[in-house]
């Protein structure tokens, strides 16, 4: 799958209505006869087969993945608009729909908690998607032979301050190195070492775990891989020095991430879907606080494409 696309601003993404979508009430109904049908699922279980029969979540799906491929790479979906809905149908509903956009990957479980678990990803090594900090611009997954190609979130209870999204394209900033910053773009096209946040990793599986953050696959087109925490961290912990002029060309990269009309922001309200092409779209949360008796709780999937 080749991926061409133009590349986007905040404020270009903001009028493209075909990014934004509407839960189509039909699909209530799919997913309540789902649940009344199979009162139990095992997550990892569930294939195209049980979802087969949910037509209109289906074409739901199909609309999201054809932004995905050659629109935007972003897709969002409104929370469903019948009153009743409860955690138990969103689970449903999010994992009939990952199952429908392609394959759900389980290296974290298909359903992983986005929640503060109460650590700091910058004094051990954990995933930023457990604590409340806010991640800065990045793309999933520090593992070389990990990449998928969609994230997706949905909303089960939103913070009580904070937390909200910010999105970037990976390609509007690599255009715009291109014009302004060639020679730092070029030590980005070479590989990097990241860290490795499994537990027990030896020097030379830290010595392997190095890609650039961007290339051009010959199926795939653009990718974007990119953290810097994780960049940063590889190489103090395999005690290897950064390479010259590796800094500044991350300075410049973070530079154009963060210029003016480069992030849309927006803030998901519980129901709400977010879906992104991991490969060319960085994300980013705000840090948040939560309410003790009801904390943030965010469900991710990681989804590889099919076909
Ligand atoms: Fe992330």
């Amino acid at each position: 799958m080749l991926l061409q696309r133009l590349p986007w601003h905040a404020s270009e993404l903001a009028q493209r209505p075909e990014h934004a979508m509407e839960f189509p009430d039909e699909i209530h109904k799919e997913i309540v006869d789902w649940i009344e049908c199979c009162d139990v699922v095992v997550d990892e279980e569930v294939v195209a087969e049980d979802v087969a029969g949910m037509s209109c979540l289906a074409d739901l799906a199909a609309r999201v993945r054809i932004e995905l491929v050659t629109g935007s790479g972003v897709a969002r979906v409104a929370p469903p608009t019948e009153a009743d809905f409860d955690d138990t149908f969103l689970r449903r509903y999010y994992l009939a729909f990952g199952v429908l956009l392609g394959d759900p990957l389980g290296n974290y479980g298909r359903l992983y908690e986005v929640k503060d678990r109460g650590g700091d990803y910058t004094k051990s090594a954990i995933p930023v998607s457990q604590t409340r900090a806010a991640t800065s611009l990045h793309t999933d997954s520090s593992a070389l032979d990990v990449l998928p190609d969609l994230v997706g979130l949905i909303c089960i209870r939103p913070a009580l301050k904070g937390g909200s999204s910010r999105i970037a394209c990976a390609i509007r900033a690599y255009q715009k190195l291109q014009r302004s910053d060639p020679q730092g773009l070029s030590l980005l096209e070479q590989p990097h070492l990241r860290d490795i946040v499994t537990p027990g990793a030896d020097h030379s599986q830290r010595m392997n775990n190095q890609f650039p953050v961007f290339s051009k696959h010959s199926e795939r087109g653009f990718i974007c891989r990119y953290m810097r925490f994780w960049i940063e961290k590889g190489y103090e912990k395999a005690e290897v020095p950064v390479p010259d002029g590796l800094t500044d060309a991350l300075d410049s990269l973070d530079g154009c991430l963060e210029e003016e009309d480069s992030v849309a922001n927006f803030r998901l309200e519980r129901g709400e879907m977010l879906w992104v092409d991991n490969c060319t779209t960085l994300h980013d949360r705000t840090e948040y606080e939560d309410d003790a008796n009801a904390p943030r709780l965010l469900l991710r999937q990681w989804v590889k494409y099919t076909g």
